[in-house]
C-alpha cells in the first residue's frame, strides 16, 4: 500500500492545487487524509480557502491540513540539546557551547533537518492516525535534497558516534587506572543513535510506502529539469508515482494556444518514452480559480488514486 504522496516539480506548475486536489479526493474515497506544505512559500492554506498552521486541523470531512515548517522545529530541538550539553560539557565552555547551538539554529542545514524530523514526525502516525498523507512539497532542488538527507546523514551521524565512543573509551580507561569511577550516561550519544535510526527508519518507510509524483507543465525548461529531478530521485531509493502533466492545451484551441500545442507534443512524446513505466496523467488548462473543495473536485476526479 502505497500511502504516501510527494507532489514535486518546478515553481508554479501546480503542485499545490494537485496535492490538494488529490487530498480531497482521498477523503471523499472515505481515507483520513492528511495533507501538508513543506514549501516556505506556503499556498496550501489559500488553496484550500481557510488559514492553516503547523498543527493539522480538519478542513472537510476527513480531511485535515497543515503548513510546517523547519524553523519552528529547529528552535525546539536546539533547546532540546542545549539542555544536554548543559550535562556533559565542562562548565567553564558551557557559554562558547550555548552561542554555537544558538547559531545552529538558524543555519539551513539545520532548519531542512529539522524539517525533515517533523515529516517523520508524521510519516509515524500513517497507518495509526491517518490513512494517507499527501506533501506538497517545496521545488524540485529543495525536495529532492529533503528526501535524500536521510541517506546522506546517516553515515555522518555514525562519524560522530564513533568519536564520541572512541573518546568515552579513553575516559573509562584513564577512569579504570584512577580506581573504578561507575560508567556515567551520556545523552549526547543517546541521542545522536536515536537519531541515526529514525533515518534508517524513514529511509526504509520512504522506500516501501511512498511514492514521489513529479508535476510539470508541457514545456521544455519544466522537462528538463523532471528528468533531472526523476535521476536524483530513483538514485536516491525513492520510487515514482505516475508524473502529472499539468495545464494540459485541448486539442480545439485557435490562436496562440494552437501554436504552443505543437510544442506541446513533442514533450509529452519525449514523457511518454521516459516515464512508459510508471505512467502520465494529463490535466488540462482550465479556465476556474481552481480555489476551495468545489472548484478542487473536478481536478480530484481526473487524479482518482493516481
Ligand atoms: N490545470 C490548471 N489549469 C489552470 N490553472 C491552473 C491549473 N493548475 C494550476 N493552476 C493555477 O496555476 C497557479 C500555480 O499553481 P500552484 O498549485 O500554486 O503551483 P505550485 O504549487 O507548483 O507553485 C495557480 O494560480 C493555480 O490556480
Ligand atoms: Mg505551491
Amino acid at each position: 500500500m502505497l500511502l504516501i504522496r510527494f507532489f514535486g516539480g518546478k515553481g508554479g506548475v501546480g503542485k499545490t492545487t494537485l496535492a490538494a486536489a488529490y487530498a480531497l479526493g482521498r477523503a471523499g474515497a472515505g481515507e483520513r487524509t492528511l495533507v501538508v506544505s513543506t514549501d516556505p512559500a506556503h499556498s496550501l492554506g489559500d488553496v484550500l480557502a481557510t488559514p492553516l498552521s503547523g498543527q493539522p486541523r480538519e478542513v472537510a470531512p476527513l480531511l485535515w491540513a497543515a503548513e510546517i515548517s523547519g524553523e519552528e522545529q529547529a528552535r525546539r530541538r536546539v533547546a532540546e540539546i542545549t539542555e544536554d550539553a548543559r550535562h556533559a560539557v565542562p562548565r567553564e565552555v558551557l557559554p562558547a557551547v550555548e552561542r554555537h547551538l544558538a547559531r545552529a539554529a538558524d543555519s539551513p542545514g539545520t532548519v531542512e533537518s529539522a524539517l525533515l524530523d517533523r515529516l517523520t514526525g508524521l510519516v509515524e502516525e500513517v497507518g495509526a492516525r491517518w490513512d494517507r498523507l499527501v506533501v506538497d512539497s517545496a521545488p524540485t532542488g529543495h525536495m529532492v535534497r529533503l528526501l535524500s538527507l536521510p541517506a546522506l546523514l546517516t553515515p555522518w551521524i555514525e562519524g560522530l558516534a564513533r568519536q564520541r565512543e572512541r573518546a568515552r573509551g579513553a575516559d573509562r580507561l584513564l577512569a579504570g587506572m584512577l580506581g573504578g569511577e561507575r560508567e556515567r550516561p551520556d545523552p549526547l550519544l543517546d541521542r545522536l543513535h536515536a537519531r541515526r535510526d529514525r533515518l534508517e527508519w524513514l529511509r526504509a518507510r520512504l522506500r516501501d510506502d511512498a511514492l514521489v509524483h513529479l508535476v510539470l507543465v508541457p514545456e521544455q525548461l519544466p522537462l528538463a529539469e523532471t528528468l533531472r529531478a526523476a535521476e536524483a530521485l530513483e538514485g536516491g531509493g525513492l520510487r515514482l508515482g505516475r508524473t502529472v502533466v499539468n495545464r494540459v492545451v485541448p486539442d480545439d484551441e485557435t490562436g496562440v494556444l494552437a501554436r504552443r500545442r505543437e510544442h506541446q507534443e513533442r514533450v509529452l512524446a519525449e514523457l511518454a518514452g521516459r516515464f512508459s513505466g510508471t505512467g502520465l496523467v494529463r490535466v488540462p488548462l482550465l479556465p476556474d480559480a481552481l480555489t476551495g473543495a468545489g472548484e478542487l473536485g473536478e481536478l480530484a476526479r481526473r487524479l482518482g488514486e493516481l
